[in-house]
């Protein structure tokens, strides 16, 4: 049997782990729910969320990964041969495959985007209507919208398919510190503009009388997502690591550093949207029809435009790798599949599923598909606020139970002889808080209430 890959170094890891949860999610997804969840309020409550619920389900996926050095059907086969329990990771892959159809056409429209900014068509005094009519033809046009989706499936299936060190790490540790390097100049950039205090005070200061349930609900969803947590990519993930690896250190490094790039999102758009007196809850158009209006008015837009997007691009290529890798690890571990043939299989599988996501924004059928939802709003509440929570909750009680917290508390600890920092918490954490909430999110998931 040919080696099991493996990451060459700590960094690689961390770099790559960090790239499967920086996404759309982070840059596009959490300034818009923030924005129209009240701004401030919203990011506290975010924060606690990625504390005590994300940070200690990333300890348990990793935990499980790294000791089992398997995918997640085998990684639960393996703790508890012959149950049902593996049932949890065959939802993982699937659900992996569903996020990766839809996902990758919203990924697309920023490859697009990247390219028609390069050509410099968000310069000069152009206005609003134009800006709108740019996207209304983009996304009205079936067959770009089909083949854009093809390319960047395409282009993820590819690097995949190059394996763990050679393919993933090696272009994860070039294209995340550049991710990192744009974010910063264009964070700073965004503060010098002249609405930047009132995009900050939005951004920055709490109005607790704003804060209820529904809001709660949001925060602790878009963190999990965020995290790429509840489908087993950081099974997946921490199973090529190697037993000396610090766990307790590298989860940190990795949620601590998608929760910047989420903080720093917020930098960027508050205040440019304060700024140039748009909406801070416009959603979709926020990204794709207000900032490239904006770039036109910025004395460095012509540059600062295209950036933004091949940003946005590379944050999301770096998370649609992560998706294909779960299926992908499955059946090149279980059913002995040739790593190349398993990548473009299972990007050749998302692609045709994705097709009437692609065209949710020019079909009457797809846009209007059920429910007054499109097609691609259908699949994403389907997969992301059904299937994740479900997943998370599911594998927080065989980490806790079945497995037992302290066996993967013994995984996590950087010292065998001694408790990780917080380990106790950790522990009645993984036990009761984070079932219970997980629990509520599931079930008012279900009753259509998030
Ligand atoms: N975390 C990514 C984002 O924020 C999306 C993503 C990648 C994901 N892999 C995942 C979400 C696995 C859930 C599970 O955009």
């Amino acid at each position: 049997m040919a080696k099991r890959g493996k990451w060459k170094s700590s960094l690689g890891f961390v770099l790559a782990a960090a790239g499967s949860a920086v996404g759309l999610g982070n840059i596009w997804r959490f300034p818009y729910v923030t924005g129209k969840n009240g701004g401030a309020v919203f990011l506290f409550v975010y924060i606690l969320a990625v504390i005590f619920l994300g940070l200690v389900v990333m300890y348990a996926e990793l935990s499980l990964g790294r000791a089992t050095q398997k995918n997640p059907v085998g990684a639960f086969e393996k703790i508890k041969p012959g149950s049902l329990w593996k049932g949890v990771g065959f939802l993982g892959v699937f659900t992996g495959v569903g996020i990766l159809s839809y996902y990758s056409v919203i990924a697309g429209w920023t490859l697009y985007y990247f390219y028609i900014s390069s050509l410099g068509k968000f310069t000069g005094n152009i206005t609003r209507t134009q800006v709108d009519k740019i996207f209304a033809s983009f996304v009205s046009n079936p067959l770009l919208t089909i083949v854009m989706l093809f390319l960047f499936i395409l282009l993820t299936s590819f690097v995949v398919s190059r394996g763990i060190s050679s393919g993933i790490e090696k272009w994860t540790g070039v294209l995340m510190p550049l991710l990192f390097l744009i974010l910063l100049v264009l964070s700073i950039y965004s503060l010098t503009l002249p609405g930047a205090s009132r995009g900050l005070s939005f951004y920055l200061r709490p109005d607790f009388s704003k804060l209820n349930l529904r809001m709660i609900l949001s925060a602790v969803g878009q963190a999990f997502f965020s995290l790429s947590l509840g489908m087993g990519a950081m099974i997946t993930y921490g199973s090529y690591l190697s037993r000396d690896e610090n766990l307790f250190a590298s989860g940190l490094e990795v949620v601590g550093f998608d929760t910047l790039v989420a903080f720093l999102a917020g930098i960027i758009i508050f205040p440019t949207v304060f700024t140039y007196g748009l909406s801070p809850q416009a959603g979709v158009p926020l990204v794709f029809k207000t900032l490239p209006f904006t770039f036109s008015r910025l004395p460095l837009g012509r540059l600062f435009g295209p950036l933004f997007f091949f940003l946005l691009a590379i944050a999301a290529l770096t998370s649609t790798i992560s998706l294909v890798e779960v299926a992908t690890s499955y059946l090149v571990d279980e059913k002995k599949m040739a790593r190349p043939l398993a990548a473009y299989m299972v990007g050749g599988v998302a692609f045709l599923i994705g097709i009437p996501s692609a065209l949710s924004t020019s079909s009457r059928f797809f846009s209007n598909f059920a429910f007054g939802k499109s097609f691609l709003d259908i699949m994403d509440y389907l997969w992301a606020n059904i299937s994740l929570p479900l997943g998370a909750l599911l594998l927080s009680i065989f980490v806790a139970y079945v497995w037992g917290a302290r066996n993967a508390a013994m995984e996590i600890r950087p010292d065998k002889a001694r408790k990780f920092p917080g380990e106790d918490l950790w522990v009645i954490d993984i036990k009761f808080f984070v079932p219970i909430v997980l629990g509520i999110i599931l079930i008012s998931a279900l009753l259509g209430f998030s």
